[in-house]
């Protein structure tokens, strides 16, 4: 099976936070979008949400058709994904319950189509593990919010077969996402990998007093993630060596970081205590700001980094 037929109409299982962000994403990109959730309200949260989001998406761009008209909503999950092109699975994080939903989801879409799953930490060999048809499973794992950060992480499971990645692969990156394909499952996939190592050590400085809770923030935000969001680590090390690039940071600073700072680092003890001082920081580094604002404000920026980034090349 190539899974090369053109993508249409796509549906979305389970639309909380993520489901809801896939599904203005794929109506922005012109396509007809069928959701389905059981929980009660879903369709009006999910209306409500993909409204919202419409300001950025229009800010990033919106593709020929775009429309939150496109969208349909049925709690009958076998009758959403009937004639779906593409499936993107948006349900809870447990793995019995995914490796059910799958065998489901499985026994009612077409079998040339993809079943692409957002999960975050669980592994394709596992959830696939109950359908009839596994080779067109894959994880498709988006950063959050879908509908503004490119990258999508690409990963099958021990029975995806390769075209069914190629398709997935080609798909994300036709509609404009960064997608990138991890060649082993690795617990966390990638981004959230990165994340969690960047992440322990900032609550280590804030656990050993040496950093406020929002001083902490601005080494990041105001240092290295500027940079980050022009370019990843190791191109910017190559820069880190001055005239002689990576070749020079290798051999002069790399011991540096590997003999030295990698040894140092710590590893913060989440007490009760610990957890009080994060929460009070936050709540006051964030003072008036509630988190939908601070939201909806990262998300704007965001575009019109993408903005100058795309202007850049
Ligand atoms: N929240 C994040 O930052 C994030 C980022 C990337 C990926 N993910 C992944 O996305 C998935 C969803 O996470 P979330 O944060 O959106 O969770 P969520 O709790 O906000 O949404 C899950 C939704 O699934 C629905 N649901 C429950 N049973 C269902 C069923 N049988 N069929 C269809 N829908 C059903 C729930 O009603 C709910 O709306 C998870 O696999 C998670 O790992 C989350």
């Amino acid at each position: 099976m190539t899974y090369d037929k053109p993508v249409r109409r796509i549906a979305i299982v389970g639309t909380g936070v993520i489901g809801a962000s896939w599904a203005a994403q794929y109506l922005a990109r012109g396509f007809d979008v069928v959701a389905t959730d059981p929980a009660p309200n879903a369709e009006a949260n999910l209306r409500e949400y993909v409204a919202d989001a419409w300001k950025v998406l229009t800010k990033i761009g919106l593709s020929a058709g775009a429309s939150q008209a496109r969208l349909s909503f049925t709690r009958d999950m076998k009758q959403a994904l009937s004639n779906a092109d593409l499936v993107q699975e948006n349900g809870p994080e447990r793995i019995d319950f995914k490796i059910k939903l799958f065998a489901d989801m499985d026994a009612a879409t077409p079998v040339d189509s993809l079943i692409a799953s957002s999960s975050s930490s669980l592994e394709m060999s596992i959830v696939q593990s109950q359908c009839k048809h596994p080779e067109r499973c894959v994880i498709g794992h988006p950063f959050n919010p879908p509908h503004v950060i490119p990258l999508v992480e690409v990963v099958g499971g021990a029975k995806t077969s390769p075209a069914a990645i190629e398709r997935a692969m080609a798909f994300y990156t036709s509609i404009g996402k960064k997608a990138i394909h991890l060649k082993k499952e690795v617990p966390g996939h990638v981004a959230n990998r990165i994340q969690a190592a960047l992440y322990r050590e900032v609550l280590y400085l804030i656990e050993q007093g040496v950093l406020s809770v929002s001083d902490a923030d601005d080494a990041v935000s105001w240092g290295p993630g500027l940079r980050w969001g022009v370019m990843g680590p190791n191109l910017q090390f190559h820069l880190g060596g001055g005239a002689g690039g990576i070749n020079h940071f290798i051999e002069h600073l790399l011991p540096v970081m590997s003999n030295g700072l990698w040894k140092v680092l710590g590893n913060p003890s989440i007490t009760p205590e610990f957890q009080k001082t994060l929460v009070d920081g936050v709540l006051k580094e964030a003072g008036k700001r509630s988190v939908q604002s601070l939201a909806e404000n990262e998300n704007e920026v965001i575009a019109e980094l993408l903005r100058l980034r795309a202007e850049h090349g």
